[in-house]
């Protein structure tokens, strides 16, 4: 059989699930029978699959009329001779084994030798329902997401015995009814999606439970770090922790290695079953009232996201490593079915595989569950110094890294980023002639360089810079410092540099080394980070930029006390006034700058400039001229390819690609 012979589709189970899948195969031209057991299921149904294409007719989504369309739906009570003729039929009753088997057995009676039997399951392995049948070979997964006819996703599974011509009709056929279908090689229960969704959801348990951070923090790092739609344990909730509760009890039937979660079961017991009772993790304003939990952006601030992640990374790894599906495949299943920004290899080399590695083995000691054994091909890819982008090399390939020494400062160049690396720290970075000339030279070099999009600036050993090379001072006449290259020059350079600069405050920020830092666009600091303008003490004040930018930023008081005092305050202090826009373990901050410098580096170049200048340039201005400066650099903003293809991508529902043209 090939998928131009399908033309008559059978949908078993007319419920959420049923009626969707029978709607989009009506609206792919397919002549269909919807059947239940009873008619009023039926009729309710057919109620909504007319409501839903009416929503599609309203937009101007139909190509025929609704009634059309409804008219090849048949409603069958039962499985009867009236549906023999079916060529290929969906499966979508309750997730139990014992019923999906029966059903099975009735459509092997009924149906022709050569129609194809598919279930809808979510959790449930293939292999036990297509032994219910003498066609093993005809019977396979074909797992829609809820709402059917919303949701791009189809998952195509194999059982044990499905052959492969089986599977590629099955995968055409999601192709015809306009969806992204995802193959899977091998019968793993809960396909790919949940496998991974299950994955995430237990490292977040074991991270509450051993009181690493507590719920909100999880579902903040989920949220605001690895930009998931919704938070771990918000998505229980949303879901039904009975859901999770019930696939994982019934795995436990069958005999299939289970995640549990101890929160989930005592939720579970409680009957806190999340939206649909009005209580959860989190509190609803009544039993089916789903609001967003308040989640303050801080709360992200202290958990590693390589935690929540790294057991889904090690389960995805396993699943490419046999075969079970592609890199490609899961990649989409991810983004599309749970709607992350990015794919698991992907959040995986951005974290670093090196820092998964290590997540790992954190959870596989407070778990004592072998799931988190590392999976042979990420310890490989550790040996051989595939740790990601920060190597140029993981699961994907990035541009090389290369390196460029000058006098006093290393550039890391890591496309599309570039580390510009203070390089001096014997004498902790401090601002000799030779150094802040340097930094000059590597700004103007990365500034017309193409593959580069965020620059980040950073110390070696234990300071971003302690300051203005005092040891110089005594020697200095007034012309000197107008005449050679002065730090505030470079202060200036970066506050209108053409692409974002980051600072990471790896360790002291002090005098001048605090002044470029204020001068960059974010400023992301170490826990161990100490800042502060000591001048006073030497009987001078700041020079580059201090008195000016430090009031700017953190007002004018706090300013004053700092550069009075020329006390150094913690990166906690900074942070709380303003002067840091980040804190985070100095273990950390390499790999946190990267995700943020990753993330900005995805934007359009000129739109980042536009942005930059209006805030550098309009704050500087009374508010009619800065708005002047806003509205023209928005309308310009208009005249380039970049707007284009971020608006034509959002039409399309696809992710932009900006070139800076
Ligand atoms: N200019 C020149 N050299 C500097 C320097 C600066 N701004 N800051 C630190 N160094 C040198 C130190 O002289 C020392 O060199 P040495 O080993 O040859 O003696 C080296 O860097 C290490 O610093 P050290 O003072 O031994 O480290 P520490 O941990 O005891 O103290 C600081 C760290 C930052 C508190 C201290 O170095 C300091 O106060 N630096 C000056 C900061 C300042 O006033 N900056 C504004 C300048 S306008």
């Amino acid at each position: 059989m090939n998928v131009d012979q399908i033309k008559k589709i059978l949908v078993v189970g007319a419920g959420t699930m049923g009626h969707g899948i029978a709607e989009i195969a009506a609206l792919s031209g397919y002549e269909v029978y919807l059947s239940d057991i009873a008619q009023d299921i039926l009729n309710n149904a057919l109620d909504k699959i007319r409501w839903s294409l009416s929503k599609f007719q309203e937009k101007g989504q139909l190509k025929e009329s609704v009634e059309t369309i409804m008219s090849r739906i048949k409603t069958v009570v039962g499985l009867t001779d009236a549906v023999k003729d079916a060529d290929f039929a969906i499966e979508a009753a309750v997730e139990r084994l014992d019923i999906k088997k029966q059903i099975f057995q009735n459509l092997d009676k009924l149906l022709k030798p050569e129609a194809i039997l598919a279930t809808n399951t979510s959790s449930l392995p293939i292999t036990p329902i297509a032994e219910a049948t003498k066609r093993p070979d005809k019977v396979v997964g074909m797992h829609f997401y809820n709402p059917p006819a919303l949701m791009p996703l189809v998952e195509v599974m194999k059982g044990e015995k499905t052959s492969d011509e089986t599977a590629k009709i099955t995968y055409e056929l999601a192709k015809r009814f306009g969806k992204q279908p995802i193959m899977i090689n091998k019968d793993v229960p809960g396909y790919i999606v949940n496998r991974i969704l299950f994955a995430i959801t237990n490292a977040s348990c074991i991270v509450v439970e051993n009181k690493i951070a507590d719920f909100r923090e999880v579902d903040a790092v989920a949220k605001y770090k690895l930009g998931f739609p919704m938070g771990v344990f918000e998505l229980a909730d949303y879901t039904g922790i009975d859901v999770a509760y019930y696939i994982n009890k019934g795995w436990e039937e069958l005999g299939i290695k289970t995640l549990k979660c101890g929160i989930i079961e005592e939720k579970f017991k409680a009957n806190e079953l999340g939206v649909k009772t009005g209580k959860g993790f989190y509190t609803y304003p009544a039993p089916g009232k789903y609001v967003k939990p308040d989640l303050p952006k801080e709360l992200a601030e202290k958990l590693d996201p390589s935690l929540i992640i790294a057991g889904a990374v090690n389960e995805a790894t396993k699943l490419l490593r046999e075969g079970v599906a592609s890199k490609e495949d899961i990649e989409l299943g991810v983004k599309l079915g749970l709607g992350f920004p990015k794919g698991i290899f992907q959040y995986a080399d951005e974290l670093g595989i090196d820092n998964i590695v290590n997540a790992l083995a954190q959870l596989r000691k407070l778990s004592n569950n072998d799931f988190y054994d590392v999976d042979p091909l990420l310890q490989q890819m550790v040996s051989s110094n595939k740790l990601g982008v920060k190597t140029g090399e993981g699961f994907y390939t990035y541009g090389k890294t290369e390196e460029k020494t000058y006098r006093t400062v290393k550039v890391r160049i890591e496309p599309p980023l570039a580390w510009v690396i203070l390089n001096r720290p014997e004498k902790l970075n401090a601002l000799s002639p030779e150094l802040v000339e340097d930094i000059n030279k590597a700004l103007d070099e990365l500034e017309t360089d193409q593959r580069i999009r965020v620059v980040i600036l950073t110390g070696s050993g234990r300071a971003f810079s302690a300051g203005a090379d005092i040891s110089s001072f005594l020697t200095l006449r007034p012309i000197d410092v107008i005449r050679i290259r002065t730090i505030r020059d470079l202060t200036n350079k970066i506050a209108l540099y053409t692409k974002p600069v980051i600072a990471a405050i790896n360790g002291y920020a002090l005098g001048g080394g605090l002044e470029i830092a204020m001068a960059c666009d974010i400023r992301i600091a170490s826990e161990m980070a100490q800042l502060g303008q000591p001048e006073i003490n030497l009987g001078i004040i700041p020079g580059a930029g201090g008195t000016q930018r430090l009031p700017r930023l953190v007002g004018k008081g706090r300013a004053k006390l700092l550069i009075y005092t020329g006390d150094m305050i913690s990166a906690k202090e900074a942070y709380e006034m303003g002067l840091v826009d980040m804190v985070v373990p100095p273990q950390r901050l390499e790999d946190e700058v990267r995700r943020v410098a990753l993330k900005i580096a995805e934007k359009s170049p000129l739109a980042l400039l536009a942005a930059k200048l209006a805030v550098e340039l309009g704050n500087e201005s009374n508010i009619w001229s800065g708005m002047l400066i806003e509205g023209s650099l928005f309308g310009l903003l208009f005249t380039t390819k970049d707007a284009e293809e971020g608006i034509r991508a959002f039409l399309e529902k696809r992710k932009p690609q900006f070139k800076g043209e």
